[in-house]
């Protein structure tokens, strides 16, 4: 267990979180341009990765990627409860949460939603999200080649009666801004027009392999802010999320000529070039010197406009989260989730 349970206080090199950039969002809101992944893929334990929260927050982190299937909310809200009393203000955090796919039925939203917040013992959040687009549930930690039978395809019906839940949650004050995850433009265009709040954050998976640059310019040109997940490439993500035409950000030549010149790890360029392009990464680490070196790439040193041009032209279409867990029946293979041809597959 980590000292700053029993004392906490601000680390003596803490990062100003008043000099981290930050991203207005449309709703007015300013959400830090850089946050702390909490999804632990397996490798630890809930009790650490809440000890790497508080860390991170004595380190200067204010922006906190929590998800009700992380499994470890409670054991988060611990942690913030700590840094609370501790001395910092609740307005200065801004805390992510995620309603999954068991949970979009009728009246079940604002249970998960109250969950996560009795969980996280807060009053509010600042943000909350639909998972994936789809009430397709697979349990936590499950075989990448599981099925569920009930898996159905994509309904803007059914979209939209769990975003009109999202919607009422803003209305009661639960929640400050709602938005979604997992999303591709066919689906956004077929249920745009019926959001009466409009989303304020798409979080998709973005990192120099996979930047999927017409989605990011229609997030952009909508006023929806992208959170990147796995912005370094999710290396150590678990097996069954692999498979063997990945490619590996971090071994990319650009990548590490960048790193060289910096004098800083792969990973931390990921991260740099993530919020230099303009979307907000959430890189996941429990290692001190890992997460503050995240933290700090946003504030020093920034990429050449030649590195930036240069990292532009690594993508490599290289979808890491393919989510194939929850295909349903009839469905042709992972990419009947991801609409390639701007179609909705039925
Ligand atoms: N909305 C969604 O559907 C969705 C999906 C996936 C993820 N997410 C969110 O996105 C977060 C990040 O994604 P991720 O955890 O899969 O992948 P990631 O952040 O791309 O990669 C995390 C791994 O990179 C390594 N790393 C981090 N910082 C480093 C540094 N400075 N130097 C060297 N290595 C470093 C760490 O490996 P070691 O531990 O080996 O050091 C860490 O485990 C998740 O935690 C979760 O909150 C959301």
């Amino acid at each position: 267990m980590n000292d700053l349970r029993n004392n906490f206080k601000l680390a003596k090199n803490t990062i100003d979180p008043n000099k981290v950039p930050k991203k207005k969002l449309y709703t007015g809101d300013e959400i830090p341009a850089v946050g702390l992944g909490t999804f632990g893929s397996d490798r630890f334990t809930k009790e650490q990765i809440a000890d790497a929260v508080l860390g991170a927050i004595s380190n200067g982190y204010r922006h906190i990627d929590c998800a009700s299937v992380y499994e470890n909310e409670p054991e988060i809200g611990e942690v913030l409860d700590i840094a609370i009393k501790g001395g910092v203000p609740r307005e200065e955090l801004w805390i992510t949460s995620k309603v999954w796919n068991d949970m979009h039925g009728e009246g079940d939203v604002l249970v998960s939603c109250a969950t996560s917040l009795r969980d996280l013992k807060l009053d509010y959040l600042d943000l909350y999200l639909i998972h994936w687009p789809y009430p397709n549930y697979h349990a936590p930690g499950c075989d990448g080649d599981s099925r569920n039978p009930d898996a159905k395809a994509f309904r803007k019906d059914e979209f939209l009666s769990t975003w009109r839940q999202l919607e009422q949650l803003v209305d009661m004050g639960l929640v400050k801004n709602i938005g979604t995850s997992n999303m591709t433009i066919a689906k956004f265009d077929e249920v745009w027009d019926d959001m009466r709040i409009k989303p304020a954050i798409n979080e998709m998976e973005l990192h120099p392999h996979f930047q999927q640059q017409a989605f990011y310019d229609y997030c952009i040109n909508k006023n929806i802010q992208p959170i990147g997940f796995c912005p370094i490439g999710s290396p150590t993500r678990p097996d069954r999320d692999k498979t063997e035409n990945d490619t590996v950000d971090i071994e990319d030549p650009v990548v590490i000529t960048a790193a060289k010149r910096l004098g800083v790890h792969p990973a931390v360029i990921c991260v740099k070039w993530a919020a230099q392009r303009g979307q907000i990464p959430i890189p996941f680490s429990v290692k001190e010197n890992e997460y503050r070196g995240n933290l700090l790439s946003s504030m020093i040193d920034p990429l050449t406009d030649d590195e930036m041009e240069d990292l532009s032209k690594i993508n490599k279409d290289c979808r890491l989260i393919k989510g194939q867990v929850f295909l349903w029946e009839g469905a042709n293979d992972w990419k009947d989730l991801w609409d390639v041809d701007g179609v909705i597959a039925k």
